[in-house]
């Protein structure tokens, strides 16, 4: 039964040879003698042509093949074997002449929900179970599948170690309060529980007392990581290169094209290398990634330059060859105060750089990606390392056209001293990272790292609108289904 894969067909030499393909009928078109199938299966853009020539059948199973065209439609699924020949219709070099047909599963056309006249983004998204037997999405998933080979290619030829941080964690890496909490314990009780006690008196800033986490699953609070960066870390102060990527998790309440709330994060860590090391390390890595979607997934990038962006391919190939713009924060904010006018949120120093200055400086102003490093300390996470002017810390942030950031990293605190005034400047509960803490203690290193959200990649590289599309099923608020 195996079928060849389409991709493999398409490449093949139209030598005669009999082959068995299986896959998705896309189209069909029946005239007086001539049948035409179209036939996709996912392993690239292109369909495979199944043709039938009733006046020469040429020893096809012509009974077969007439009863089983009738219960064809969009969406069929088939198994078909024919004989590879050259094919005289333009823009594709083979097709398949059939000698037998088999429907494998009926499609209903009154209910199969992939209809032309319906295939907006959004009717997609609802139907996500079946969105990858479309052009885009099918693009879309192939694109996805080739940035995460690129992307382990990228770090083992450069003598990283792939690691995995856990999922579950007590330790909130950014700082920013949004993560999902992990927890057996029942919400139902612990309700009742409240409503006694309400009725016995209790008051209201005792509540938190009912809820005991020395009975939950973990014997403490514990939640869904939002980064690996913390055990990474542990893993880089030993084994000197490694990189993470898996799932995170962020309860933040943005409805935006940009934030998934499961998302894919890359998350090298390299001891012994500075900001500079990491920013170099950052842009080879931004272009090997590119230059990979350029080569390996050429006929998707096509068809997303001609139908999703125009442009992207050059737009991608100039990022390639680029220099990628090294700014300061204070030396950027002082370039967007410049143009204060274009901008709902007046840029200042010590502000946090918003979406749209972002995008402002990579678009407009520069027209390439950009780095913008030395962040004022009051807005970035507390394990960065501080510098000389004891104001601002040695954190970058990679910003590219049509996305904004795309990368976000830093030198880390390697000093335990002000490492441990960074974590008490900010009222974090100092005992849940004493292991943290302690990796500054036993051999201590500079070191640095960096993290790549991998749908932000996606639509990077596809151009797709927004980051809900480029994951199989998005999870954001209010969305969880399938
Ligand atoms: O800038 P962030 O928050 O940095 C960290 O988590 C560091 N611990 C990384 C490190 O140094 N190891 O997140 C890193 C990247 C962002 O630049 C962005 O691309 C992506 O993760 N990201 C998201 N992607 C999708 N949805 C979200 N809600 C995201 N939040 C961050
Ligand atoms: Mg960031």
């Amino acid at each position: 039964m195996k079928p060849i894969l389409i991709k493999d067909l398409l490449t093949s030499a139209p030598d005669g040879r009999t082959v068995t393909v299986c896959g998705w009928v896309r189209t069909k078109r029946d005239s007086k003698n001539l049948v035409f199938i179209q036939v996709n299966d996912g392993s690239c853009f292109a369909n495979i042509q199944l043709t039938f020539d009733r006046s020469n059948p040429q020893g096809a199973d012509a009974d077969n093949i007439e009863n089983e065209l009738k219960r064809i439609n969009t969406g069929t699924s088939v198994k078909a074997e024919g004989v590879i020949i050259p094919s005289p219709a333009s823009g594709q070099a083979v097709e398949v002449t059939l000698m037998k047909l088999t429907v494998l599963g009926e499609c209903n056309p009154e209910e199969y929900p992939l209809q032309k006249n319906k295939m907006s983004m959004e009717y997609l998204r609802e139907n996500a179970y079946l969105r990858a037997r479309t052009n885009t999405f099918g693009a879309v998933f192939r694109v996805r599948n080739q940035m995460a080979f690129a992307v382990h290619s990228f770090f083992q030829e450069r003598g990283f170690q792939y690691i995995n941080a856990p999922e579950i964690t007590c330790s909130d890496c950014e700082g920013a309060g949004e993560m999902f909490q992990v927890t057996t314990l029942s919400l139902e009780k612990i309700a009742e529980l409240g409503v006694k006690a309400g009725q016995g008196g209790m008051k209201i800033e005792d509540a938190h007392k009912i809820v005991d986490y020395g009975k939950d699953f973990f014997g403490k609070k514990a939640s869904l990581t939002v980064s690996g960066q913390l055990e990474a870390e542990t893993l880089a102060t030993a084994l000197s290169r490694v990189y993470t990527f898996g799932p995170t998790f962020r309860a933040e309440n943005s409805n935006t094209p940009r934030h998934l709330a499961e998302f894919w994060m890359i998350e090298p860590e390299m001891a012994f290398f500075d900001l500079e090391d990491d920013m170099d390390l950052q842009e080879d890595f931004v272009k090997y990634l590119l230059n990979w979607a350029l080569t390996k997934c050429r006929d998707d990038l096509e068809f997303f330059d001609k139908r999703i962006q125009p442009g992207l391919i050059a737009q991608l190939e100039s990022v390639v060859n680029s220099k990628f713009v090294r700014i300061s924060y204070t030396d950027a904010i002082a370039e967007l105060e410049k143009h204060a006018d274009k901008f709902e949120f007046k840029p200042y120093w010590g502000c946090d750089i918003a979406t749209e200055h972002e995008r402002y400086l990579t678009e407009q102003i520069f027209k390439c990606p950009v780095m913008v490093y030395n962040y004022p300390k009051e807005i970035k996470s507390f394990y960065m390392k501080l510098n000389e002017d004891g104001k601002t810390v040695k954190a970058v942030d990679v910003l590219v056209p049509g996305i904004g950031e795309l990368n976000g990293g830093s030198e880390r605190e390697e000093d335990y001293g002000k490492l441990l005034k960074a974590i008490r400047d900010r009222g974090m509960d100092e005992s849940i990272y004493d292991w943290y803490l302690n990796l500054r203690k036993f051999g201590t290193v500079p070191h640095s790292g960096f993290g790549m959200g991998f749908e932000r990649l996606i639509r990077y590289v596809t151009g797709m609108e927004n980051i809900r599309d480029v994951i199989p099923y998005p999870r954001a608020p209010k969305l969880a289904d399938f």
